[in-house]
């Protein structure tokens, strides 16, 4: 890949992260950034003026979750997402790993400002290091006695649905880590019925910088509208993969020059539930949500995962896709059958053989299953496979005529994106 790289790395949620191999302590978390502000009411106005949105993967404005649960009657609850469940995102863990104070000063401001008595830190119960480093953590503030409100760690089974925002209040309550419909929205009523603001980690890290430096500072770096820095993480064909944070309006390419993409073949964009793209055409937008709208893209949790060189993308695809039909919670239709489906319909198409019919099939499920889910699981995979019929038409052709490509003749296959093994059923509490 060339491209001009017109941004720098930005550094403010990264500050000190080159040296520090081990989790920063109170005292250098204080000598980094400064003690923590007084709490202040106003603070979910701050965040809206700041315009920072979640980084959690939909980008919905903190600010306005904030006074929406701020706005309820009696008591609030703060719950905060490091979960993580997108198997090639590493930014959340990479905060939480150098940087806990920081996401746990945003979770008590927040927890404050919305009028939270209690917050509840979600982790993947399988990063046994990341639980012992986040409880050491919250003991250090506990005898320094920083916090006015309670801060409880929990592990929590690892699905990739059991970080939907649902699933966590729903195992909060004392059931399974599976979504729920929605509404009631958490932010009405969540954790034991109280209204309940659910954050991402690397959101309440930008909360803690919003509250001792201002909006304007905050909107000092990035674009008008995507303000601020941004944690992304680059994987597959590249050849500096892991975390970067970048200004709110970098250029995908520019990720992928940062990143030492090896090719100039395609990129998929937002996770496993995003989308392809050839390299040359995605390069030129920004990774922002309203940058990669007319292309059909969002930036998700910031991920950047470049195609193998001479790897087969359908093949690829269908690994992805028959992970995201195991991992679905197993309650509604579209994950029951409509997943295991069109993984099934991918996994004949990169073999080359095809039954009758397999693409106008494919097509027809693809149209029916947007919606249908009680969250957005489904979407997301019904997302990646039409984007992967769009961006490998021709390989697609090739396929359903019964040519497979060399690639996956020579058994090419994997462009180095992990899929998780399959873990035994009914582990969801
Ligand atoms: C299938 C699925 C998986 C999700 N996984 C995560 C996750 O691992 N971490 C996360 O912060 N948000 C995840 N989300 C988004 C959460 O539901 C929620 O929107 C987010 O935690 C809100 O925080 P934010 O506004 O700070 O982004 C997921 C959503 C879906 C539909
Ligand atoms: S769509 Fe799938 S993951 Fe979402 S609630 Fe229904 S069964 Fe669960």
């Amino acid at each position: 890949m060339s491209t001009q790289t017109t941004r720098p790395l930005a550094a403010r949620l990264t500050v000190g992260w080159h040296q520090a191999a081990r989790p920063a302590s109170l005292g250098e978390h204080h000598a980094r950034y400064g003690p923590r502000p007084e709490a202040g009411r106003d603070l979910a106005g701050a965040v809206a003026a700041a315009g920072l949105t979640g980084r959690g993967g939909a980008g919905f404005p903190t600010g306005v979750k904030m006074r929406a649960v701020a706005a309820r009657r009696g008591p609030a609850v703060v719950v905060v997402n490091g979960m993580e469940s997108e198997p090639a995102s590493e930014k959340d863990q990479a905060l939480l790993a150098r940087a806990p104070h920081l996401v746990l000063d945003g979770a008590v401001l927040a927890a404050h400002a919305v009028g939270a008595g209690t917050v509840h830190v979600c982790l993947d119960r399988a990063r046994d290091q990341q639980i012992t480093a986040l409880m050491r953590a919250v003991g250090e503030r506990r005898r320094a006695r920083v916090d006015p409100v309670p801060v409880m760690v929990h592990g929590l089974p690892r699905h990739y649905v059991s970080s939907e925002e649902t699933s966590l209040v729903r195992w909060l309550n004392g059931g399974e880590a599976r979504p729920v419909t929605a509404p009631p929205r958490p932010s009405d009523r969540g954790v034991g019925r109280h209204p309940t603001l659910v954050d991402n980690v690397e959101t309440l890290a930008h909360v803690a910088l919003v509250a001792r430096y201002g909006p304007a500072w905050f909107r000092s770096a990035g674009s008008s509208d995507a303000p601020g820095t941004f944690l992304v993480t680059a994987a597959g064909a590249v050849a500096g993969p892991g975390v970067y944070e970048i200004e709110g309006g970098t250029l995908v390419g520019d990720v992928l020059e940062m990143s030492g993409a090896v090719d100039d073949g395609f990129v998929l964009l937002g996770g496993y539930g995003g989308t392809w793209h050839p390299m040359r055409e995605a390069a030129q937008l920004p990774l922002t949500a309203a940058g990669l709208r007319a292309a059909g893209a969002s930036p998700g949790a910031g991920l950047v995962l470049a195609l193998a060189p001479s790897s087969c993308g359908l093949a690829e695809t269908t690994r992805i896709l028959g992970y995201l039909a195991r991992e679905g919670a197993q309650q509604c239709g579209p994950c029951r059958f409509g997943l295991p489906a069109i993984a099934d319909d991918f996994a004949q198409l990169a073999a080359g053989r095809p039954e009758d019919g397999v693409l106008d099939r494919l097509h027809r499920r693809l149209g029916v299953i947007p919606g249908r889910g009680a969250c957005r699981h489904p979407d997301g995979a019904v997302r990646l496979a039409t984007s992967a019929l769009n961006a490998f038409a021709s390989d697609v052709r090739a396929h359903a005529a019964g040519h497979p490509c060399a690639a996956f003749r020579r058994g090419r296959t994997a462009a180095g994106l992990p899929i998780p093994r399959p873990r035994a059923e009914g582990q969801w509490r």
